[in-house]
């Protein structure tokens, strides 16, 4: 099975941005472990297409592990904006500076020293020993669960499956090309064994796959319902000022949203006390904000005002267009500058 899926991607690997194809490894090229490692840990956030354009302005600006480590806070906070899940981004930046000061700048090559690193889990280590050092180490994601799901057509639902998803994974890794397998199994779950309507006529493993010879693939992998997510609420204030700075606030380091920008407002909870940072004439935009989190979801209504120069705020402070670019807010609070921007008169 690992020959027929190595063959199909010496064929058809798809051309990313941070990937040696199998053609150039097989004449010694290797990749960048610090591409390697910026793309994998990009890519639990978000789809290949959305993480190109990132990737691509990571690595213009920090060209490697040591530039990035050197980099500020908030210019890596800001680059990540709209990628979510922003504990990343603060410890993507915390291992590029362990890396630097403990490893010489040099990422380390097996996958137990590399679990090591802060932020480096048991996916992104495998991917790294097995991508970029070629270690026979197995990379499980959600493509992966269901590309072995289906292959042995193991009908225990997710999450209770992953052990054994896992385990059929691990069997199935070659110590000939694990990176180039690693990457094969990826590529084949996101173009031909996708979710719904398997591509299952052009795929390399139609005939060993058990699902298919049972005419269940597009059932599996099976889940059990997922908790349903509660709701919260909340008020956001945005303020702008005569010569145009807008009132933010910087959210500490740790939490939701943790060391992003932010407009000032109350808690998120069941209902929340108006926190206006400062007064004057509040006037509700008539829109409110909706956004999804991982455990909950939000509707924030708004506030906005135009006020006058010599405003002191009690939360937040502003910040004019030199220190602030709408690009780098966190997609929630980018929804409400949105918003807020069409319903303040311009300037
Ligand atoms: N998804 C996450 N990492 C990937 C990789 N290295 N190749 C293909 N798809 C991926």
């Amino acid at each position: 099975m690992s020959t027929a899926l190595l063959d199909w991607y010496d064929r058809h690997a798809r051309d990313m941005p941070w990937r040696v194809g199998p053609a150039a490894r097989l004449v010694g090229i290797r990749p960048d472990p610090y591409a390697v490692w910026l793309s994998e840990v990009m890519l639990q956030q978000t789809t290949v297409a959305a993480v190109r354009a990132y990737f691509l302005r990571f690595t213009a600006r920090w060209p490697d592990v040591a530039a990035l480590a050197a980099a500020a806070d908030a210019d890596v906070m800001g680059e990540w904006a709209g990628l979510g899940y922003y504990a990343r981004a603060r410890n993507l930046l915390k291992c590029a500076r362990v890396v630097v000061s403990d490893h010489a700048g040099q990422f380390p090559r097996t996958r137990a020293q590399l679990l090591t690193l802060p932020g480096i889990g048991p996916y992104t280590a495998s991917a790294i020993a097995a991508i970029a050092f070629d270690e026979p180490a197995t990379v499980v994601d959600g493509n992966v669960e269901r590309v072995m799901a289906r292959l042995f057509a193991v009908e225990t639902p997710l999450p209770l499956a992953k052990p054994e998803l896992t385990a059929l994974a691990e069997r199935l890794t070659p110590v000939k090309r694990p990176g180039c397998h690693a990457q094969a199994v990826m590529d084949l779950g996101a173009t031909i064994c996708t979710p719904k309507a398997p591509a299952c006529g052009i795929c390399p493993l139609r005939n060993p796959c058990q699902a298919r010879a049972q005419g269940i693939q597009a059932e599996l992998p099976r889940r059990n319902p997922k908790a349903a997510k509660p709701t919260r609420h909340g008020i956001a204030y945005i303020a702008r000022r005569d010569d145009g700075a807008w009132l933010l606030e910087r959210r500490p380091d740790h939490g939701l949203l943790g060391g992003m920008l932010g407009w000032p407002g109350s808690d998120w909870g069941d209902a929340p006390a108006p926190s206006p940072p400062l007064a004057t004439n509040w006037r509700d935009p008539g829109a409110e904000v909706r956004h999804t989190f991982t455990h909950f979801h939000l509707r924030l209504a708004l506030q906005v005002a135009d006020v006058a120069a010599d405003s002191i705020p009690t939360q937040g402070q502003f910040m004019g267009p030199a220190e602030f670019r709408p690009s780098d807010l966190p997609t929630v609070m980018r929804k409400a500058f949105d918003i807020a921007q069409s319903a303040l008169k311009p300037d």
